[in-house]
């Protein structure tokens, strides 16, 4: 196609096509680069910075920066794979997040990234907030003590349910997202079929009745690391 472009990662020549992202040309390349906040299907959100790139020496967020021609961008560098293990370390004391009690475990995007990365236990202290559960919903619940506020189930819930009962409500570390209900989620127009139920990275909204379903040891993760099933070339 005429309108493609060529520029590299990592020294990788790969090409473009006009209106992608990094990522999405990078994973079209088979270059997979570590995300959160990102999901196929949604408008990126660039929260998590978990996607961090140099592009043209600068750090940019690789899910919401366009790819263009010629430009110059460093992925698997140990600067970069440092800066995303602080990030995702940064996420796990900023919540109570207990793998070993988490119907999620196996199937989390944030355990399965630190396995990924290396990470055995984070190097900050711990800061234990007080969170809320939501289970004031039939067939759905919000544990907001493993919500890492990556803000995809506000985006699914606006922009493909045509809903938007999440939201972020508070402001810094006391920032959480909330529903369009007084009553909890139980009051929202939440169903089982809606787009945002489903595309949790952690185990903050689940499903109930169905947990552990599946046994943990055979679950998406504990087949292979995260970010596997991308990869054609070396990451
Ligand atoms: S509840 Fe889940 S999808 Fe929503 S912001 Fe928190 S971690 Fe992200
Ligand atoms: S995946 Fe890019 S900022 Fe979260």
């Amino acid at each position: 196609m005429s309108d493609t472009f060529r520029f590299t990662i990592d020294g990788v020549e790969v090409t473009g096509t006009p209106g992608q992202t990094i990522l999405q040309a990078a994973e079209a390349a088979g270059i997979w680069i570590p995300r959160l906040c990102y999901l196929e299907g949604l408008v990126p959100g660039g929260a998590c910075r978990v996607c961090t790139v140099k592009v043209q020496g600068r750090f940019q967020a690789a899910c919401a920066f366009p790819a263009g021609p010629g430009l110059v961008v460093e992925n698997d560098t140990e600067e970069i794979r440092e800066l995303r293990k602080q990030v995702v370390e940064m996420l796990f004391v900023e919540g109570n997040h207990f793998c070993m009690f988490c119907e999620k475990s196996g199937n989390c995007e944030l355990q399965a990234l630190a396995y990924r990365l290396g990470i055995a236990s984070p190097r900050y202290p711990y800061l234990f907030p007080v969170r809320q559960v939501d289970a004031s919903h039939p067939d759905v619940f919000i544990d907001g003590n493993r919500c890492i506020q990556c803000g995809r189930c506000i985006r699914a819930s606006r922009d493909v349910d045509g809903k938007g009962v999440f939201g972020f409500v508070e402001r810094s570390r006391d920032t959480r997202v909330g529903v369009d209900a007084r009553t909890g989620l139980g009051g929202t127009s939440l169903t089982l079929d809606d787009r945002a139920v489903t595309v949790c990275p952690v185990g903050a909204i689940l499903k109930k009745r169905v947990g552990f379903a599946v046994p943990i040891g055979e679950r998406l993760y504990d087949h292979r690391p995260i970010g596997t099933d991308l990869e054609r070339r070396g990451a």
